[in-house]
């Protein structure tokens, strides 16, 4: 059978590369392990992981387990929700206003950048009042603004805690006093420790730091749902989410399982989130010493501004950076292309980057730069 003669030739788990993609990303290697043996028999079921029912006690655990890791790791209480829905961060793009912005209410937003201006634009085509109250367009989104003017009286106000295009991040979130935080952090959730309490609403697109492509977390404070009105369609309100446990229709369980799986991994073997945001850091700190070491590389992110989890930099010459990053996948570290509507490089260093990846990258980085500076 086909797929026989692709495992002879290719040898799945043996030749690795350092993946630096930016999403879908690295995952680590025992939960790739632990997912593999899962595909023929999961759990003494007889049945693969991505053949159980979604109504089985199987996959129920899974659930179950996922959220829990989800509201340890990130310090939740009771008040939140652990949601799991399709469509991606884009989805949460809609449903964030749909739900929550009231139509005589005011959402206040950031712009930050290509998916800060993503999620204001799908709440306007709603025809939803929206501001934003500070913007980093005038440098080309390479810094954080300081200063958040939300208005006291909006529904509330919207950022995008790392922005994986342009490589900024938050290095702490802004005080809103009674207005709820909402967040996408598709690209940095789990990565570092932060107060969950000013946030009415969290969201993230797994493929980056949690799991596949597939599915969307969803983390929502109680009290956001009271602003659900009436009348919208059964798969786009919060309520059907949190009512039917994520579970109203069929879930994306292969998905789901793989969370759980990231975060059973981050909790027992990493150690939760201090010591993952430890690891970020040095691997954030050898790799942008390295920039600044010389001025054949070049970040692009102002220094107070930069991201830990997307380091986004620039060679002498666009020639220059066509062949740094051709070179460097044959040398096995791949996906170091900046996003096409920006250009440059990227090193993305998600969770399951180990520090030793980064260390191969910044010598093949002097090695580079010694051939071609
Ligand atoms: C910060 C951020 N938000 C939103 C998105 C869009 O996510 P999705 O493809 O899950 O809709 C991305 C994708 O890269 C992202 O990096």
């Amino acid at each position: 059978m086909a797929v026989h003669r692709y495992l002879e030739r290719y040898h799945p788990m043996e030749k690795r590369i350092h993946n630096f993609n930016a999403g879908p990303a690295a995952l680590p290697k025992v939960v790739l392990e632990e997912m593999q043996a899962s595909l023929l028999n999961y759990k003494g079921s007889g049945m693969s992981i991505l053949e159980v029912s979604h109504r089985s006690r199987w996959f129920e655990e899974v659930l179950e387990d996922a959220k829990s890791r989800m509201k340890r790791l990130l310090n939740l209480d009771d008040r939140y929700h652990v949601l799991f829905v399709q469509g991606g961060a884009s989805l949460q793009f809609c449903m964030v206003p749909m739900n929550l912005l009231p139509e005589a209410g005011l959402g206040d937003y950031v712009n930050t950048g290509i998916w800060s201006a993503a999620a204001i634009k799908e709440a306007k085509i709603q025809g939803k009042r929206v501001e934003v109250v500070a913007s980093s367009e005038d440098r080309n989104f390479c810094y954080i603004p300081e200063k958040v003017p939300v208005h006291p009286h909006a529904s509330y106000a919207h950022i995008t805690s790392n922005n994986t295009i342009k490589g900024t991040q938050w290095p702490s979130f802004p005080d809103t006093g009674a207005v709820p935080l909402v967040a996408d952090m598709s690209s940095d959730i789990l990565s570092r420790h932060f107060d969950v309490a000013p946030f009415g609403l969290i969201y993230a697109g797994a493929q980056k730091n949690l799991g596949p492509a597939g599915v969307c977390v969803v983390i929502l404070r109680s009290d956001m749902l009271e602003r659900v009105p009436p009348g919208l369609p059964t798969m786009l309100k919060y309520t059907t989410y949190v009512e039917k446990n994520s579970m109203h229709n069929t879930p994306p369980c292969f998905a789901i399982y793989v969370v759980q799986l990231v975060c059973e991994w981050l909790e027992e073997t990493v150690g939760g989130l201090d010591k993952v945001e430890a690891l970020n850091r040095e691997k954030a700190r050898v790799l942008y010493e390295l920039l600044d070491r010389g001025d054949f590389y070049r970040g692009t992110a102002d220094r107070n501004s930069r991201s830990m989890m997307n380091v986004t930099f620039r060679l002498p010459t666009e020639e220059l950076e066509k062949r740094f990053v051709a070179q460097a996948e044959q040398e096995g570290l791949g996906g170091l292309k900046g996003h096409r509507s920006v250009g440059g490089c990227r090193a993305s260093l998600y969770n399951a980057t180990g520090i030793e990846a980064v260390r191969d990258l910044v010598s093949f980085m002097e090695n580079f730069a010694a051939k071609n500076g």
